[in-house]
Protein backbone atom coordinates (compact mmCIF):
# COMPACT_ATOMS: atom_id res chain seq x y z
CA UNK A 1 0.00 0.00 0.00
CA UNK A 2 1.62 3.46 -0.91
CA UNK A 3 1.26 5.92 1.56
CA UNK A 4 1.28 8.77 -1.19
CA UNK A 5 -2.43 8.74 -2.31
CA UNK A 6 -3.76 8.38 1.50
CA UNK A 7 -5.23 11.63 1.12
CA UNK A 8 -8.83 12.07 2.94
CA UNK A 9 -11.38 12.68 0.72
CA UNK A 10 -14.40 15.05 2.01
CA UNK A 11 -17.21 13.27 -0.10
CA UNK A 12 -18.41 10.77 -2.48
CA UNK A 13 -20.05 10.29 -5.45
CA UNK A 14 -23.28 8.37 -5.33
CA UNK A 15 -23.48 6.84 -8.79
CA UNK A 16 -27.01 5.70 -8.11
CA UNK A 17 -29.21 3.53 -9.81
CA UNK A 18 -27.64 1.73 -13.23
CA UNK A 19 -30.41 3.22 -15.30
CA UNK A 20 -30.45 4.89 -19.19
CA UNK A 21 -31.77 8.26 -19.17
CA UNK A 22 -34.93 7.89 -21.29
CA UNK A 23 -35.90 5.48 -17.88
CA UNK A 24 -35.09 8.15 -15.85
CA UNK A 25 -38.60 9.87 -15.36
CA UNK A 26 -40.04 7.00 -15.45
CA UNK A 27 -38.27 5.54 -12.48
CA UNK A 28 -38.36 8.87 -10.40
CA UNK A 29 -41.85 9.18 -10.69
CA UNK A 30 -41.91 5.25 -9.57
CA UNK A 31 -39.72 5.51 -6.74
CA UNK A 32 -41.83 8.92 -5.58
CA UNK A 33 -44.72 7.14 -5.78
CA UNK A 34 -43.55 4.09 -3.60
CA UNK A 35 -42.01 6.84 -1.11
CA UNK A 36 -45.20 8.46 -0.94
CA UNK A 37 -47.49 5.47 -0.26
CA UNK A 38 -45.02 4.05 2.18
CA UNK A 39 -44.70 7.25 4.21
CA UNK A 40 -48.69 7.98 4.06
CA UNK A 41 -49.61 3.81 4.90
CA UNK A 42 -47.25 3.88 8.05
CA UNK A 43 -48.08 7.13 9.60
CA UNK A 44 -51.99 6.27 8.69
CA UNK A 45 -51.32 3.19 10.88
CA UNK A 46 -49.50 5.07 13.87
CA UNK A 47 -52.13 7.84 13.74
CA UNK A 48 -55.63 5.38 13.92
CA UNK A 49 -53.08 3.30 16.66
CA UNK A 50 -52.87 6.60 18.66
CA UNK A 51 -56.64 8.03 18.01
CA UNK A 52 -58.57 4.24 18.80
CA UNK A 53 -58.46 3.21 22.43
CA UNK A 54 -59.11 -0.41 21.33
CA UNK A 55 -56.23 -0.23 19.64
CA UNK A 56 -53.84 0.06 22.74
CA UNK A 57 -52.95 -3.15 23.10
CA UNK A 58 -49.11 -4.86 22.97
CA UNK A 59 -49.65 -6.07 19.35
CA UNK A 60 -50.79 -2.94 17.62
CA UNK A 61 -48.08 -1.16 20.33
CA UNK A 62 -45.66 -3.16 18.19
CA UNK A 63 -47.78 -2.16 15.00
CA UNK A 64 -46.89 1.47 15.57
CA UNK A 65 -43.12 1.03 16.15
CA UNK A 66 -43.01 -1.48 12.98
CA UNK A 67 -44.47 1.84 11.35
CA UNK A 68 -42.64 4.00 12.60
CA UNK A 69 -39.38 1.97 11.83
CA UNK A 70 -40.38 1.34 8.09
CA UNK A 71 -41.31 4.89 8.02
CA UNK A 72 -37.19 6.11 8.86
CA UNK A 73 -36.02 3.19 7.22
CA UNK A 74 -37.05 4.51 3.95
CA UNK A 75 -36.76 7.87 4.57
CA UNK A 76 -32.99 7.21 5.16
CA UNK A 77 -32.21 6.53 1.60
CA UNK A 78 -35.26 7.48 -0.86
CA UNK A 79 -35.35 11.14 -0.56
CA UNK A 80 -31.21 11.55 -0.86
CA UNK A 81 -31.84 9.29 -3.94
CA UNK A 82 -34.47 11.27 -5.69
CA UNK A 83 -32.29 14.16 -5.31
CA UNK A 84 -29.78 12.72 -6.84
CA UNK A 85 -31.34 11.89 -9.41
CA UNK A 86 -31.95 15.38 -10.21
CA UNK A 87 -28.50 16.52 -9.75
CA UNK A 88 -25.51 16.15 -12.24
CA UNK A 89 -23.21 15.53 -9.72
CA UNK A 90 -24.60 13.50 -6.90
CA UNK A 91 -22.42 14.00 -4.35
CA UNK A 92 -22.77 13.36 -0.09
CA UNK A 93 -20.73 14.49 2.23
CA UNK A 94 -18.34 12.48 4.22
CA UNK A 95 -19.89 12.93 7.46
CA UNK A 96 -23.05 12.84 5.70
CA UNK A 97 -22.36 9.28 4.47
CA UNK A 98 -21.58 8.10 7.71
CA UNK A 99 -24.49 9.47 9.57
CA UNK A 100 -26.77 7.58 6.62
CA UNK A 101 -25.10 4.84 6.75
CA UNK A 102 -25.92 4.77 10.94
CA UNK A 103 -29.41 5.08 10.35
CA UNK A 104 -29.60 2.79 8.01
CA UNK A 105 -27.84 0.66 10.29
CA UNK A 106 -30.16 1.00 12.95
CA UNK A 107 -33.84 1.46 11.58
CA UNK A 108 -32.80 -1.66 9.41
CA UNK A 109 -31.84 -3.69 13.09
CA UNK A 110 -35.00 -2.35 14.25
CA UNK A 111 -37.33 -3.47 12.19
CA UNK A 112 -35.29 -6.46 12.25
CA UNK A 113 -36.38 -7.18 15.82
CA UNK A 114 -39.71 -5.73 15.90
CA UNK A 115 -40.64 -8.31 13.29
CA UNK A 116 -39.06 -10.96 15.88
CA UNK A 117 -41.16 -9.26 18.72
CA UNK A 118 -44.32 -9.64 16.82
CA UNK A 119 -43.94 -12.95 15.79
CA UNK A 120 -43.48 -13.93 19.55
CA UNK A 121 -46.13 -11.85 20.60
CA UNK A 122 -48.71 -13.65 18.17
CA UNK A 123 -47.35 -17.09 19.17
CA UNK A 124 -47.80 -15.67 23.25
CA UNK A 125 -51.52 -15.11 21.55
CA UNK A 126 -52.28 -18.10 19.73
CA UNK A 127 -50.36 -20.47 21.69
CA UNK A 128 -51.15 -19.87 25.35
CA UNK A 129 -54.56 -17.75 24.64
CA UNK A 130 -55.87 -18.37 28.39
CA UNK A 131 -52.17 -16.40 29.79
CA UNK A 132 -51.62 -13.92 26.92
CA UNK A 133 -52.70 -11.17 29.49
CA UNK A 134 -50.46 -12.03 31.98
CA UNK A 135 -47.06 -12.92 29.41
CA UNK A 136 -47.40 -9.29 27.58
CA UNK A 137 -47.85 -7.56 30.44
CA UNK A 138 -47.25 -3.41 29.58
CA UNK A 139 -43.83 -3.75 31.64
CA UNK A 140 -42.30 -6.49 29.08
CA UNK A 141 -43.69 -4.91 26.06
CA UNK A 142 -41.95 -1.72 27.17
CA UNK A 143 -38.60 -4.24 28.11
CA UNK A 144 -39.09 -5.39 24.63
CA UNK A 145 -38.83 -2.26 22.88
CA UNK A 146 -36.13 -0.91 25.06
CA UNK A 147 -34.10 -3.89 24.36
CA UNK A 148 -34.56 -3.22 20.62
CA UNK A 149 -33.52 0.03 20.67
CA UNK A 150 -30.04 -0.58 22.88
CA UNK A 151 -29.10 -3.58 20.59
CA UNK A 152 -29.87 -1.29 17.40
CA UNK A 153 -27.66 1.45 18.79
CA UNK A 154 -24.87 -0.84 19.63
CA UNK A 155 -24.95 -2.77 16.37
CA UNK A 156 -24.89 0.69 14.41
CA UNK A 157 -22.79 2.14 16.48
CA UNK A 158 -19.92 -0.60 16.32
CA UNK A 159 -20.23 -0.37 12.58
CA UNK A 160 -19.99 3.68 12.08
CA UNK A 161 -16.72 3.76 14.44
CA UNK A 162 -14.98 0.61 12.85
CA UNK A 163 -16.03 2.73 9.49
CA UNK A 164 -14.94 6.14 10.43
CA UNK A 165 -11.10 4.53 11.29
CA UNK A 166 -10.60 3.02 7.45
CA UNK A 167 -9.14 5.81 5.20
CA UNK A 168 -10.22 6.55 2.09
CA UNK A 169 -7.92 7.10 -1.30
CA UNK A 170 -8.65 8.86 -4.81
CA UNK A 171 -11.60 6.52 -5.65
CA UNK A 172 -14.72 8.04 -4.33
CA UNK A 173 -17.17 6.57 -6.77
CA UNK A 174 -19.69 4.68 -4.64
CA UNK A 175 -21.52 1.88 -6.93
CA UNK A 176 -24.70 2.17 -4.98
CA UNK A 177 -27.90 4.51 -4.33
CA UNK A 178 -26.76 5.13 -0.71
CA UNK A 179 -24.13 4.56 1.83
CA UNK A 180 -24.24 0.93 1.67
CA UNK A 181 -21.38 -0.32 4.42
CA UNK A 182 -20.01 -3.43 1.98
CA UNK A 183 -19.86 -0.71 -1.12
CA UNK A 184 -18.04 1.77 0.72
CA UNK A 185 -15.75 -1.32 2.47
CA UNK A 186 -15.23 -1.99 -1.01
CA UNK A 187 -13.29 1.43 -1.48
CA UNK A 188 -11.53 1.99 1.39
CA UNK A 189 -7.57 1.50 1.01
CA UNK A 190 -7.02 0.28 4.34
CA UNK A 191 -7.46 -2.89 5.80
CA UNK A 192 -10.96 -4.11 6.00
CA UNK A 193 -10.14 -7.53 7.18
CA UNK A 194 -11.99 -6.68 10.97
CA UNK A 195 -15.25 -4.84 9.41
CA UNK A 196 -15.70 -8.14 7.68
CA UNK A 197 -15.33 -10.25 10.18
CA UNK A 198 -17.44 -8.09 12.58
CA UNK A 199 -19.89 -7.92 9.55
CA UNK A 200 -19.61 -11.36 9.52
CA UNK A 201 -20.45 -12.32 13.12
CA UNK A 202 -22.91 -10.08 14.18
CA UNK A 203 -24.68 -10.18 11.25
CA UNK A 204 -25.14 -13.82 11.83
CA UNK A 205 -26.29 -12.83 15.51
CA UNK A 206 -28.63 -10.27 13.89
CA UNK A 207 -30.38 -11.52 11.14
CA UNK A 208 -30.14 -15.18 11.57
CA UNK A 209 -30.81 -15.59 14.90
CA UNK A 210 -34.01 -13.38 14.49
CA UNK A 211 -35.14 -14.99 11.24
CA UNK A 212 -34.98 -18.38 12.94
CA UNK A 213 -37.23 -17.40 15.99
CA UNK A 214 -39.62 -15.71 13.78
CA UNK A 215 -39.52 -19.27 11.57
CA UNK A 216 -40.01 -21.11 14.72
CA UNK A 217 -43.04 -19.58 16.12
CA UNK A 218 -45.05 -19.35 12.89
CA UNK A 219 -44.20 -22.80 12.59
CA UNK A 220 -46.14 -23.61 16.37
CA UNK A 221 -48.54 -21.50 15.69
CA UNK A 222 -49.70 -23.09 12.46
CA UNK A 223 -49.35 -26.56 13.86
CA UNK A 224 -51.29 -25.63 17.13
CA UNK A 225 -53.73 -24.26 14.68
CA UNK A 226 -53.87 -27.78 12.63
CA UNK A 227 -54.62 -29.56 16.31
CA UNK A 228 -57.96 -28.21 16.49
CA UNK A 229 -58.70 -28.23 12.45
CA UNK A 230 -61.92 -25.86 11.15
CA UNK A 231 -61.54 -24.92 7.64
CA UNK A 232 -61.75 -21.27 8.22
CA UNK A 233 -59.61 -21.53 10.63
CA UNK A 234 -57.10 -23.44 8.97
CA UNK A 235 -57.47 -20.43 6.24
CA UNK A 236 -57.08 -17.79 8.05
CA UNK A 237 -53.86 -18.85 9.84
CA UNK A 238 -52.53 -19.86 6.74
CA UNK A 239 -53.70 -16.09 4.56
CA UNK A 240 -52.25 -14.61 7.77
CA UNK A 241 -48.79 -16.96 8.12
CA UNK A 242 -48.28 -16.87 4.75
CA UNK A 243 -48.57 -13.07 4.45
CA UNK A 244 -46.40 -12.46 7.26
CA UNK A 245 -43.90 -14.76 6.01
CA UNK A 246 -43.48 -14.03 2.27
CA UNK A 247 -43.01 -10.17 3.68
CA UNK A 248 -40.43 -11.41 6.43
CA UNK A 249 -38.52 -13.48 3.70
CA UNK A 250 -38.27 -11.05 1.17
CA UNK A 251 -36.80 -8.80 3.86
CA UNK A 252 -34.29 -11.16 5.33
CA UNK A 253 -33.73 -13.19 2.16
CA UNK A 254 -32.40 -10.08 0.92
CA UNK A 255 -30.50 -9.09 3.55
CA UNK A 256 -28.33 -12.46 4.54
CA UNK A 257 -28.15 -13.19 0.77
CA UNK A 258 -26.68 -9.27 0.26
CA UNK A 259 -24.57 -9.57 3.85
CA UNK A 260 -23.66 -12.47 4.79
CA UNK A 261 -22.97 -14.03 1.31
CA UNK A 262 -21.61 -11.91 -0.52
CA UNK A 263 -20.19 -14.22 -3.69
CA UNK A 264 -17.92 -12.54 -5.88
CA UNK A 265 -20.01 -12.89 -9.07
CA UNK A 266 -22.84 -10.97 -8.25
CA UNK A 267 -23.09 -7.91 -10.06
CA UNK A 268 -23.66 -4.14 -8.84
CA UNK A 269 -26.31 -4.32 -10.68
CA UNK A 270 -28.09 -7.59 -8.93
CA UNK A 271 -27.15 -5.92 -5.55
CA UNK A 272 -28.82 -2.69 -6.37
CA UNK A 273 -32.01 -4.62 -7.10
CA UNK A 274 -31.73 -6.68 -4.20
CA UNK A 275 -31.53 -3.66 -2.00
CA UNK A 276 -33.86 -1.71 -3.37
CA UNK A 277 -36.37 -4.73 -2.13
CA UNK A 278 -35.66 -4.33 1.87
CA UNK A 279 -35.51 -0.55 1.37
CA UNK A 280 -38.23 0.70 -1.17
CA UNK A 281 -40.81 -2.68 -1.18
CA UNK A 282 -40.96 -3.94 2.04
CA UNK A 283 -41.56 -1.32 4.34
CA UNK A 284 -43.89 -0.18 1.64
CA UNK A 285 -45.45 -3.66 1.97
CA UNK A 286 -45.60 -3.84 5.71
CA UNK A 287 -48.42 -1.60 6.70
CA UNK A 288 -50.39 -3.50 4.00
CA UNK A 289 -49.89 -6.70 5.13
CA UNK A 290 -49.66 -6.42 8.64
CA UNK A 291 -52.35 -3.85 9.60
CA UNK A 292 -54.85 -2.80 6.91
CA UNK A 293 -56.23 -7.07 5.90
CA UNK A 294 -56.41 -6.22 9.69
CA UNK A 295 -60.16 -5.94 10.96
CA UNK A 296 -59.36 -3.78 13.89
CA UNK A 297 -57.69 -1.61 12.06
CA UNK A 298 -60.55 -1.02 9.28
CA UNK A 299 -62.96 -1.05 12.43
CA UNK A 300 -60.63 1.62 14.09
CA UNK A 301 -60.59 3.73 10.73
CA UNK A 302 -64.28 3.75 10.42
CA UNK A 303 -64.42 4.58 14.35
CA UNK A 304 -61.88 7.85 13.38
CA UNK A 305 -64.04 8.48 10.76
CA UNK A 306 -67.20 9.21 11.46
CA UNK A 307 -66.45 10.95 15.16
CA UNK A 308 -64.42 13.40 13.29
CA UNK A 309 -67.26 13.67 10.67
CA UNK A 310 -69.63 13.97 13.64
CA UNK A 311 -67.64 16.55 15.67
CA UNK A 312 -67.75 18.38 12.11
CA UNK A 313 -71.22 18.42 12.09
CA UNK A 314 -72.27 19.20 15.37
C1 LIG B 1 -43.82 1.65 20.83
O1 LIG B 1 -44.16 0.80 21.88
C2 LIG B 1 -44.24 1.39 23.15
C3 LIG B 1 -44.38 0.35 24.24
O2 LIG B 1 -45.19 -0.72 23.92
C4 LIG B 1 -45.39 2.39 23.13
O3 LIG B 1 -45.54 2.99 24.40
C5 LIG B 1 -45.08 3.44 22.08
O4 LIG B 1 -46.16 4.34 21.95
C6 LIG B 1 -44.80 2.81 20.72
N1 LIG B 1 -44.25 3.82 19.81
C7 LIG B 1 -44.88 4.20 18.69
C8 LIG B 1 -44.21 5.19 17.83
O5 LIG B 1 -45.92 3.74 18.37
Amino acid sequence: MTKSNQTSISAFILLGLPIQSEHRYLFYALLLTMYLTTVLGNLLIIILIQLDSHLHTPMYYFLSNLSFSDLCFSSVTIPKLLQNMQSQVPSIPYADCLTQMYFFLFFGDLESFLLVTMAYDRYAAICFPLHYTSIMSPKLCLCLIVLCWVLTTFHAMLHTLLMARLSFCEDNMILHFFCDMSALLKLACSDTYVNELVILITGSIILFIPFVLIIVSYARIVSSILKVPSAQGVYKAFSTCGSHLSVVSLFYGTVISLYLCPSANSSAVKEMVMALMYTVVTPMLNPFIYSLRNRDIKGALGRVICKRKISFWL
